[in-house]
């Protein structure tokens, strides 16, 4: 039965380090994976593609529903949306930006709760997003809210975007961040925050190993 296969939920703002985290999870216990995040970027990506307004709340929500995407493993090394390859597009901080503006539509949130809920296979998932633990799997067995200063995080992504040979300032990546994060926790739909039952891990001054190892040992308790 669906409901009997469990779920680990990672939610929290971008840089945080929790894709990081949900994926190495999922591959430590051998479970599913879904970065939830990729949906509303691939919506964002074919709305785009098919000239679809930002706006347009009912024809967005039609094609979150009808989209042809294929995840070539589950770790998204390739992405084909209509048979086109778009995994580098997904990855840009552009297609964040109108993912995050299109997520504030509830129509359009509802049109992607069934495709999340398929993700929930046996052996079991690692779910990261934002409401993953308050609205797509409030059942979860065990919920994560990362969090860690908006500074800290603009200097991590401005590392990883250096080490790519993208060139952007620390200053405009900081800005990003913050609009982002406000416009995530103050939409009315399924706003960024931390689930009531959620343990919370300030990844400020860690490293992945160390908040690794923090998650593993509540897992761990889970099952004991
Ligand atoms: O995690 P990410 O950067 O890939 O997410 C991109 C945007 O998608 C994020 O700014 C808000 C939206 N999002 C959401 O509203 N709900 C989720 N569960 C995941 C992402």
């Amino acid at each position: 039965m669906q409901t009997l296969v469990p779920v680990i939920t990672i939610d929290g703002p971008s840089g945080t380090g929790k894709g990081t985290i949900a994926q190495r999870l999922a591959r430590h216990l051998r479970w599913h994976f879904l970065d939830s995040g990729v949906l509303y970027r691939v919506v964002a990506i074919g709305a785009a593609m098919h000239g679809i307004a930002e706006s347009d709340t009912g024809a967005l929500s039609d094609f979150a529903r009808q989209m042809r995407v294929v995840f070539s493993s589950e770790f998204e090394s390739s992405i084909t949306l209509e048979g086109m390859e778009i995994a580098a597009l997904v990855r840009t901080e552009e297609a964040g930006a109108k993912a995050s503006i299109i997520a504030t539509q509830a129509p359009l949130r509802s049109a992607l709760l069934q495709r999340q809920h398929d993700f929930r296979q046996a052996p079991g998932l690692i779910a990261d997003g934002r409401d993953m633990g308050t609205v797509v799997f409030p059942d979860a067995s065990i919920k994560f809210f990362l969090t860690a200063s908006a500074e800290i995080r603009a200097e991590r992504r401005h590392k990883q975007l250096i080490n790519k040979g993208v060139n952007v300032s620390l200053r405009t990546l900081l800005n990003d961040i913050q609009v982002r994060d406000e416009r995530d926790s103050l939409r009315l739909a399924a706003p960024l925050r931390q689930a009531l039952d959620a343990i919370l891990i300030d990844t400020s001054g860690m490293s992945v190993d160390e908040v690794f190892s923090q998650v593993i040992t509540q897992v761990g308790r889970l099952n004991s």
